[in-house]
């Protein structure tokens, strides 16, 4: 295993990313808060650029007891990462798939030390 160097804790703002290579193995680490997560840069669905992707909150359509639709709202808890080729989306804290739980991204650590966030591959 090695430790490698993705940015300062300081150069990546909140809901942002860096993307990092080591050799042929692409991995993003994005920023949520004072929290880190490492996800492999490789769609589940047909190995896209998943962490290239944009980030939103996730949106749910809001229902009434007879299921009629009172529009969209945004999940303020949960954050998706949407892959660019087809849209499929994963939460950046866990990497599960919102739909099907067992589509998901690969996991790396993340390791803080001394102000400098690596990545351990
Ligand atoms: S490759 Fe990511 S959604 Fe298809």
């Amino acid at each position: 295993m090695a430790d490698l160097f993705v940015a300062k804790v300081g150069d990546i703002a909140d809901r942002d990313r860096r993307v990092v290579a080591d050799g042929d193995l692409e991995i993003g680490v994005f920023r949520l808060g004072d929290d880190f997560f490492a996800w492999e840069n490789n769609c589940p669905h047909m190995g896209g650029p998943v962490c290239q992707g944009k980030v939103m909150n996730r949106v749910n359509e809001v229902l009434d007891d007879g299921k009629k639709s009172h529009g969209f709202e945004f999940v303020e808890a949960d954050v998706h990462i949407i892959c660019p080729w087809h849209g499929f989306e994963f939460n950046i804290r866990t990497g599960v798939h919102p739909g099907e739980s067992s589509t998901q991204l690969t996991k790396y650590e993340v390791v803080v030390r001394d102000g400098d966030i690596y990545v351990r591959t």
